[in-house]
């Protein structure tokens, strides 16, 4: 498993420069003007229960990536902690972000324990790459990390095979390993766990999160949760 997780920090690395095309459907990700309007209304509704969150101190952001949300997270945050394992994302991540206040820790999560607590703990299209086994642990330092009174805001992928790039082998629904390319054909194995809302809030509960999930159509679902 280790190796697996070693992997997939290495293919975020590797695809830093070209991670973007994934969410705005460029080159292999680009399905055509029917499905790529229907991915850009369903952000669009993720976009909009995001800057419902408004307004926020201290916002610490999970696996942060290429800055996608960090720029959002940024505009309702008085301060954004952004967290990830490639310098490289983080390099990205940094550039689109500009001067707004974010600060920056190159941190592997399956490492990481919450050295302080946050208002917002928000995470997207990362919960799908933590391993089953390391679900409970995980998301009880996640918990750790929200203030009594804080949220946990997620974002992540639905079963939809149209959402990844065109020459990746479809979704195996009862397997967690996935094969990804790059754009020059290299591959890599790496983690994707597909969730099931009402399963997701039960596991959630369970850790002491009382979440509501919901699903934008066919794309999406995102999950604000709660410590209890
Ligand atoms: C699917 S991307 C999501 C990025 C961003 N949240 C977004 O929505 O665009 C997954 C991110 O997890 C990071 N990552 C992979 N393994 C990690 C680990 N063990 N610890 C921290 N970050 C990791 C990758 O570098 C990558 O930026």
């Amino acid at each position: 498993m280790n190796d697996i997780l070693q992997n997939q920090i290495a293919y975020y690395r590797a695809r830093a420069g070209e991670y973007d095309e994934w969410f705005y459907r460029l080159g292999r990700y680009d399905r055509g003007p029917e499905l790529n309007q229907l991915w850009f209304e369903e952000v669009a509704q993720l976009v909009e229960a995001v800057r419902a969150l408004t307004p926020i101190q201290a916002t610490l952001e999970l696996a942060a990536g290429t800055g996608i949300w960090t720029t959002e997270l940024a505009a309702i945050s008085q301060h954004v902690t952004a967290l990830d394992a490639s310098p490289e994302v983080l390099a990205i991540n940094q550039r689109k972000v500009g001067n707004r206040p974010v600060s920056y820790r190159m941190v592997d999560l399956f490492e990481w324990q919450p050295d302080q607590q946050y208002d917002l703990v928000f995470m997207s299209f990362w919960l799908s790459h933590v391993p089953p086994e390391r679900f409970d642990p995980f998301i009880a330092a996640v918990r750790r990390a929200v203030r009594p009174h804080g949220r946990v805001f997620m974002i992540d992928s639905l079963p939809e095979w149209t959402s990844t790039a065109k020459d990746h082998a479809a979704y195996q629904p009862d397997s967690i390993y996935h094969t990804r390319k790059l754009n020059d054909g290299q591959e890599y194995q790496i983690i994707k766990v597909f969730y099931d809302p009402d399963d997701l809030k039960r596991r959630l509960a369970a850790q002491g999160l009382a979440a509501e999930v919901h699903t934008t159509g066919r794309c999406f679902w995102w999950a604000q949760a709660r410590p209890v």
